[in-house]
């Protein structure tokens, strides 16, 4: 199986799993509604390169660990959405789910896939434990206080905010995730995949906030404009396009040297190259560049 097919297997499987028996109707569609259709799978794409890197023995493991990383993130966007956050009416395209269903909804379907992403990784303990924990361990680091994605939404809420411990938390945080429990999942020490992660998740961001800058509503699926809306810190407003161009290029520069040796260190370069390519982002499709 590809890696699409192995994300894709995981996360429906975990979703029937929280939708089993006699269960709320409306959560329990939520549930589906948030992950699928997903949208492009990078962090647990990544997941997958990296333990395939590393030699990966228990494609299981890995699976479960691809799973669970993804599943924090669709919870992270559905929370991301809501009117106390974003207020965004659109995800992937769609409805946001709190448009789709309610916000008391809402709530409680990214708080389930965030609690299943602990338990698929609990269900796989037999497989091999001490890999288990250290996953869920990672997870939680890159999910919760002090330097997990629900650090880097709380920065919205101070007056001051350092832009990059941000977006190291909002965002890069779940890169490293990809990273390390790549490595955890394949049987590698992972504190040598954090640079890697946090390369790839700091771009990833400054591509976002350009493209937040630069792009219409219908090409992205979600809402444009909301940096500024939100007054929001952001690549685009602190250093301009061109300068957060640069700075994303900077960023992704030294992220193919910093792949640790590992058996499958040619192709996992060759993965990082052409997601770098995508990263950068092409002519603006908007009259007006603010930030210039
Ligand atoms: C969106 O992430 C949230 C950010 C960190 C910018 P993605 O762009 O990976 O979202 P999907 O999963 O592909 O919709
Ligand atoms: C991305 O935040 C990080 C999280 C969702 C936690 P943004 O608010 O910048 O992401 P988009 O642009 O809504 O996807
Ligand atoms: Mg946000
Ligand atoms: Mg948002």
């Amino acid at each position: 199986m590809g890696f699409s097919d192995r994300i894709e297997t995981a996360v429906s499987d975990a979703i029937a799993l929280g939708q089993a028996g006699s269960t709320p109707g409306k959560l329990k569609s939520a549930l589906h509604y948030a992950v699928s259709p997903g949208g492009a799978r990078i962090r647990p794409t990544i997941l997958l390169g990296v333990a395939a890197a590393c030699g990966e023995d228990k494609p299981e493991i890995s699976n479960a660990a691809a799973c669970a990383l993804e599943l924090i993130h669709c919870a992270s966007l559905v929370h991301d959405d809501l009117p106390c956050f974003d207020d965004a009416d659109t995800r992937r395209g769609k409805p946001s789910l709190h448009r789709a269903y309610s916000e008391p909804l809402a709530v409680l379907a990214g708080d389930s896939l965030i609690v299943m992403g602990f338990e698929v990784l609990a269900r796989v303990a037999h497989l091999d434990p001490m890999r288990s924990v250290q996953l869920v361990m990672t997870l939680a680091q890159k999910t919760g206080m002090p330097g997990g994605i629900c650090a880097g939404q709380g920065w919205e809420s101070e007056d001051e905010v350092d832009l990059k411990a941000y977006h190291s938390a909002k965002t890069a945080a779940l890169f490293v995730a990809a990273t390390q429990m790549g490595a955890i999942a394949g049987g590698q020490d992972p504190e040598a995949w954090e640079e890697l992660g946090q390369r790839i998740g700091a771009a990833f961001q400054i591509a976002d906030d350009l493209r937040d800058a630069l792009y219409d509503a219908e090409t992205l699926g979600k809402p444009v404009g909301q940096d500024a809306l939100h007054a929001r810190p952001n690549a685009v407003a602190k250093f301009g396009v061109q300068g957060a161009i640069d700075q994303l290029h900077d960023s992704l520069s030294g992220a193919i040297a910093s792949i640790p040796s590992c058996p499958g260190e040619a192709q996992l370069a060759q993965m990082v190259q052409s997601y770098a390519k995508r990263l950068t982002p092409v002519a603006p499709s908007k009259s007006t560049v603010p930030g210039e």
